[in-house]
């Protein structure tokens, strides 16, 4: 990659948003500008410090956050972004954005976002596989969303099932792609 592309990745508060740090620290050595946007449950995973540090970018979380550089415009990282990577996606995230939710920073950015956004849900097979959920799934697809399907395995909870997050590479791939699609 030539010019200098700036990825906004988005972690929510899923089991597996410690593997957000190693998707973070590898699209940063592929000569990716990597900036985070947490939500508060995704800080109770893992902490702004650790994405502070593997980014070398300041990391959002608060909306009305006076001293952040990014407050003077709450959709400043929407018009940054050449693709957004949401990794863990929870099963809320997933249904804020599905009904056009805009309550903190990550959803005001999706919502005013033009660049792709590409979204890895992460959760327990049940609720993967509930309706709601998939009903979800299916209308941020139809809005033009590229879902990176979680894989069945062994969940958090010891169960097998359908809900793992998909393996970085293959995230990895899907953000590349579409970054190379966008130019
Ligand atoms: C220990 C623990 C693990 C959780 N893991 C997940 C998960 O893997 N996927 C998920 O969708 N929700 C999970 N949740 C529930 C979310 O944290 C909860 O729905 C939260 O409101 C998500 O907020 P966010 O989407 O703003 O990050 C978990 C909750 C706890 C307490």
């Amino acid at each position: 990659m030539s010019e200098e592309q700036t990825v906004v990745l988005g972690v929510t508060g899923g089991i597996a948003a410690y593997k957000a740090a190693d998707l973070a620290s590898k699209l940063v050595q592929s000569g990716i500008t990597v900036k985070t946007i947490m939500t508060y449950s995704a800080a109770e995973f893992i902490t702004p410090l650790t994405f502070r540090n593997l980014t070398g970018q300041p990391v959002v979380m608060d909306m009305f956050d006076l001293e952040s550089e990014y407050s003077v415009e709450h959709v400043a990282l929407a018009e940054a972004a050449d693709v957004v990577v949401i990794a863990p996606a929870t099963a809320n995230i997933i249904a804020k954005i599905a009904c056009g939710i805009a309550d903190d920073s990550l959803t005001c950015t999706i919502l005013a976002t033009e660049a792709p956004v590409v979204v890895a849900p992460s959760m327990n097979d049940n609720m993967y596989k509930n309706p709601i959920t998939q009903e979800n799934i299916e209308k941020l697809k139809t809005r033009g969303f590229i879902i990176v399907e979680p894989e069945f395995g062994r969940l958090a909870s010891g169960k097998i099932g359908q809900g793992r997050l998909a393996d970085l590479e293959k995230i990895i791939e899907v953000v590349k792609a579409t970054l190379d699609n966008k130019r």
